[in-house]
């Protein structure tokens, strides 16, 4: 019982660590004050020019070599965090993020190409957005991962509490109760009816 508790606080500890991995946004610059088209929503088709770097300013990876990339998102068609990094931001507007590896390549990397756990930077720029077809209401409804996880997580604790309470009650005289057996009857019964 006891390494029960303890495996659902790791469990716990272990989701919050992945929930609270964020993409930071370090800057951000527009051509014009205000944004010409809707924000970059799901399912958008973006064009974005970039520049990956590692933490120590090496490039990893650049739009110069191959031209603007075009994803969809929500596609999945890149890592985690550079679809969260574009999201919200208008037409030529620039950014810097910065994606934990987390929500980039992982702890393993790719061999060959990326360290393991290796935390990315990019400076990208919205080249040009396409719409993608409006979110239905329920969609926009469902609540974000971290809002899910967070419920998740007051879950377990609000369990845990309630699991250990019920462990050391407050009256040591309380003798435990004894199982109460389901009468075989009903069971019979079942069976009959089948
Ligand atoms: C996204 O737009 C680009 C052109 O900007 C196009 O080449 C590509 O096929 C589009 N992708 C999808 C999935 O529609």
């Amino acid at each position: 019982m006891k390494i029960s508790i303890i495996s659902l606080v790791i469990f716990a500890l272990l989701a919050s660590v992945v929930i609270s991995q964020k993409v930071e946004l370090l800057s951000s610059s527009m051509q014009n004050e205000k944004c010409p088209t809707p924000l970059v929503k799901l399912h958008d088709n973006v064009s974005v020019s970039y520049v990956g770097k590692y933490e120590d300013g090496t490039v990893f990876d650049s739009s110069e070599f191959h031209g603007p990339f075009s994803f969809v998102v929500g596609g999945r068609q890149v890592i985690p965090g550079f679809e969260i990094g574009v999201m919200g931001a208008c037409l030529n507007e620039k950014r810097t993020i910065k994606i934990p590896y987390q929500l980039a390549y992982g702890e393993q990397g790719i061999e060959g190409k990326i360290p393991p756990k290796a935390d990315l930077f990019f400076d990208l720029e919205i080249v040009d957005v396409v719409a993608g077809p409006d979110v239905p209401l329920y969609v926009s409804l469902i609540p974000s991962g971290s809002t899910i996880g967070a419920f998740v997580i007051l879950g377990i604790f609000v369990g845990a509490v309630y699991y250990i309470v019920k462990l050391y009650p407050g009256n040591a005289d309380e003798k435990p109760k004894p199982h109460v057996k389901q009468p075989k009857e009903k069971k019979n019964k079942k069976a009959k009816s089948n």
